[in-house]
């Protein structure tokens, strides 16, 4: 009999997967069902990128690299942070993996004791918290009130020190709630994290070029130098430049982290792939303006949901700064009941009621630690969404 290592036994089977697997199984009956539940943008990886690739194939670049990144790439990685960002990284600060996915769990793998506590907010990327304890970590999950634009409270951080703290998780623009931080949003935890220097912080940044309106991107260990030799910056090329299947993103800390990151990553992937990081050098090095214009499309289905969701009687929506998603608010429905009777007790219930009463697939809050919400990918086509956004009115309406 197949018996799983013990450190996958805190680890369940995510909402998300439940919720997609039913609507896999619902598609494969048949069924007209809009999923709204991706987290890659729907637009192709540019020209010029794969035109990259290409090239490198045909001049041999189809071999093991550098353990943690071409010199190549992390100079273009330098480059990057030091354009966007003030960040000056030397090469021996920066590391390239198999997605950010893949540094955060080298960063995690190369630093964790058992029992050592990361601290996330909520609502949160679900993978965070997994990979902490999968390296026996503990996550301690601290919820960010919508109120407070779903960004984490210095009291509330301050709160959830304890001597066992080794890291505090921000991500901005968020996944889920597309929430982001500004300067003046980050300086409250910027001071708290002065006052406790046993904490390191660790950032991910993957959705920095969605940002929308005039929102001024802002990253920590550039606001506060003095944060830097404890702070890792991680980020990708996955989400800005649409190359999700490439498997490429980065990071910059201090080299000590760097280095020992490096070694996990040797016993695991031994380096990433050749071809990609030859394309992710010329998505880096590319023009900015396809960037932007994908940007402004996102911009303008942000509003098409926002607008939509917020006219549902018992649905609120705040207006995120950034990234591909929209985190509703379903409180006002919870309690009412569906035409055949079933009461709607949860985020859960109403987002399995959509998907079997009107064929759209949205990921529930709790899924992300914080609830009553559903969670909305826009990174589809208009007509997709506006017909979405009728259904799910629909829906809503027939509750009493
Ligand atoms: C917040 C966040 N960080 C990181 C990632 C993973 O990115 P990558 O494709 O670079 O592994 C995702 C993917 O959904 C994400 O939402």
């Amino acid at each position: 009999m197949f018996r799983p290592a013990s450190r996958l036994a805190p680890i369940g089977v995510s909402e998300i997967l439940k919720i997609t697997g039913l609507a896999t199984n619902l598609k494969r009956e048949g069924k007209d069902i809009i999923v709204l539940g991706t987290g890659e943008p729907d637009f192709d990886t540019p020209d010029h990128v794969k035109d990259a690739a290409k090239r490198a194939m045909d001049a041999g670049a189809t071999k093991y690299t550098a353990l943690d990144g071409t010199p190549e790439l992390k100079a273009a990685i330098r480059l990057k942070f030091m354009r966007d960002n003030g960040l000056d990284f030397g090469l021996d600060e920066i590391t390239v993996s198999a997605g950010a996915k893949q540094v955060l769990f080298n960063a995690m793998a190369a630093t964790l004791e058992a029992g050592d506590e990361v601290i996330i907010p909520t609502p949160y990327w679900v993978t965070y918290a997994d990979i902490v304890l999968m390296m026996g970590g503990k996550p301690v999950l601290v919820p960010c009130r919508e109120s407070n634009g779903f960004r984490l409270a210095a009291e509330d951080f301050v709160r959830a020190i304890t001597p066992r703290t080794r890291w505090v998780m921000l991500n901005s623009p968020s996944n889920p709630s597309g929430a982001a931080y500004s300067e003046a949003d980050y300086r409250p935890l910027l001071d708290v994290l002065m006052a406790h220097p046993h904490v390191w912080l660790m950032v991910d940044d993957i959705y920095e070029h969605i940002i929308y309106d005039s929102f001024r991107f802002a990253t920590p260990a550039a606001l506060e130098p003095s944060l830097r030799e404890r702070s890792l910056t991680i980020n990708g090329v996955s989400k800005a430049y649409a190359m999700t299947g490439w498997r490429i993103g980065y990071a910059g800390g201090p080299s000590a982290l760097i280095r020992a990151m490096a070694i996990v990553q040797s016993q695991s992937t031994s380096c990433p792939s050749s071809i990609s990081q030859a394309a992710a050098i010329a998505a880096l090095d590319g023009p900015a303006e396809i960037v932007r214009e994908r940007c402004c499309s996102f911009q303008a289905r942000r509003d098409l949901v926002v607008a939509a969701l917020n006219k549902i009687e018992g649905v609120t929506c705040r207006v995120p700064e950034g990234a591909f998603y929209t985190f509703a608010g379903c409180g006002g429905l919870i309690g009412r009941h569906t035409p055949d009777g079933q009461r709607i007790c949860s985020d859960s219930d109403f987002a399995e009621y959509l998907l079997r009463s009107v064929g759209v697939a949205v990921v529930p809050g709790s899924a992300f630690g914080l609830a009553p919400y559903f969670r909305i990918s826009y990174a589809t086509s208009v007509s997709e969404l506006e017909e979405a956004c009728r259904r799910i009115a629909l829906a809503a309406r027939r509750l009493t």
